[in-house]
């Protein structure tokens, strides 16, 4: 059978990574699909690794000629970012190209027209590559679990905040040293404010919401914290009262509709997902059916995504032959059957809560810090004083809540901050048990 001819744009880290996974497994890549993998058209500016990787004579620097070629089956996507992404993508698939992509950002912002053009041209956009690198999560949810009616999903999507709070944590290394380790390792995207501002890890979140629950891709609603708030202090408190700070997005179903967020998070160690370190990603999946599974893997790096990518061709190539009414749909359920069920206001998510509280020390702090918790129903689950380093100086004062409202805490920081003993911002982040 003719090989399936494919469109590579971009030789970045991912890029690089694809050609080699398809030239070192061609032929295991072959029996799997039931016919080779060719790349035949590659638009790269770095012409010394296309001579590497023997791709000089299909090289091209323009990526239109690439997606206009009447040649080419396959169009896999590796720019990253917005614009000229999109165009090429909406123009590969009005050409009736299939498409594989790793961007992530592209599919959370523009998803929904892309897989509405998809459809209209009855072909398939894959894009296992743009969540959790190598760990094959949208399959897992779109197939595996396809029985369930999922409860929650939380996860730690961005390999490269993982790098960091570990580093941070083992090291005690400092933030800056440990991003820029994690840029030249390739795991950090073209602008690091995305991995360290949860902008990464909120597309993410968007695209296994929308597969979990069967609604339309809503970046815009989800709620974002990154991690430059959290101090090796809060990381070193945590520890002392039994937890690990972690960035997670989490997508759960509750009474009130949806909660989508992404944020700082100290989990209890006793948590298998609590001991996910380094570049690692991992994401536990609440079905109703099946209880909780972890999913575990190297989410981001060269080969790993790749991994991800050469899936995503496999899967379309073996389907090439099938009525495009009958793939499985992007979202996981049918276009026509995506619900919209609201998005919980930020105010209204539910959590318990950390805070830190710098405070003069004196007789009587700790009452009024406790009495104005009392007031509002709040409830100290944990609490940490460390002694003065030296007679006179300021204590931090650590307090665990009750799972409470976000509005409920926040009205008590703003009591609390506004007391003469509070002598400096107070620090906040959620705690999350995963006991239901
Ligand atoms: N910058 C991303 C991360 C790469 O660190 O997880 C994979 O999407």
């Amino acid at each position: 059978m003719r090989p399936v001819q494919i469109g590579l744009l971009g030789l970045g880290t991912v890029g690089e990574g694809t050609a080699r996974v398809l030239f070192k497994n061609a032929e295991e890549i072959a029996r799997r699909a039931g016919r080779e993998i060719n790349i035949a058209h590659c638009c790269s500016r770095n012409q010394s690794l296309a001579a590497e990787l023997s791709l000089t004579n299909v090289l091209t620097d323009d990526p239109f000629a690439v997606v206009n070629n009447p040649d080419i089956d396959i169009v896999v996507e590796l720019f990253g970012g917005d614009e000229p992404a999109r165009e090429l993508v909406i123009t590969a698939l009005n050409n009736g190209k299939h498409v594989v992509t790793a961007n992530k950002a592209l599919i959370a912002l523009h998803g929904n027209e892309i897989f509405k053009a998809a459809q209209e041209h009855g072909v398939t956009v894959g894009f296992e590559a743009g969540v959790a690198g190598g760990i094959p999560i949208i399959k897992t949810l779109r197939e595996g679990l396809a029985a369930n009616t999922i409860e929650w999903l939380a996860g730690i999507i961005n390999g490269t905040a993982n790098f960091i709070l570990t580093e941070m944590r083992e090291k005690g290394s400092d933030f800056s040293s440990v991003l820029k380790q994690a840029q030249e390792l390739g795991y950090a995207e073209a602008d690091p404010t995305f991995d360290v501002e949860g902008i990464d890890a909120a597309h993410k979140l968007t695209i296994l919401a929308s597969i979990a629950f069967g609604i339309p891709l809503q970046f815009e609603k989800v709620s974002i914290t990154g991690i430059t708030g959290i101090t090796p202090q809060d990381i070193e408190y945590a520890n002392e009262l039994g937890y690990r700070f972690k960035h997670l997005g989490i997508a759960k179903r509750t009474d009130k509709g949806l909660e989508l967020r992404v944020h700082p998070t100290l989990i209890p160690k006793k948590r298998l997902i609590a001991h996910v370190n380094g570049v690692m990603n991992a994401v536990v999946i609440k079905g109703d059916a099946v209880g909780s599974t972890l999913h575990y893997g190297a989410g981001a790096g060269s080969l790993a995504t790749a991994s991800s990518v050469v899936a995503d061709l496999v899967d379309i190539t073996r389907a090439l032959t099938t009525d495009s009414e009958n793939r499985v749909p992007h979202l996981a359920f049918q276009p026509d059957a995506l619900s919209d069920l609201p998005i919980v206001a930020e105010d209204e998510v539910a959590s318990a809560f950390y805070l830190r509280l710098r405070a003069t020390d004196e007789s009587g702090v700790l009452a009024k810090i406790t009495g104005a918790l009392a007031d509002r129903d709040i409830s100290i689950e944990a609490f940490l004083q460390k002694e003065p380093v030296q007679v006179g100086d300021d204590v931090d004062i650590i307090v665990l809540t009750n799972k409470i409202q976000q509005q409920q805490i926040k009205a008590a920081i703003a009591e609390l901050s506004g007391l003469d003993v509070i002598t400096e911002d107070i620090t906040c982040f959620h705690v999350e048990m995963f006991n239901d």
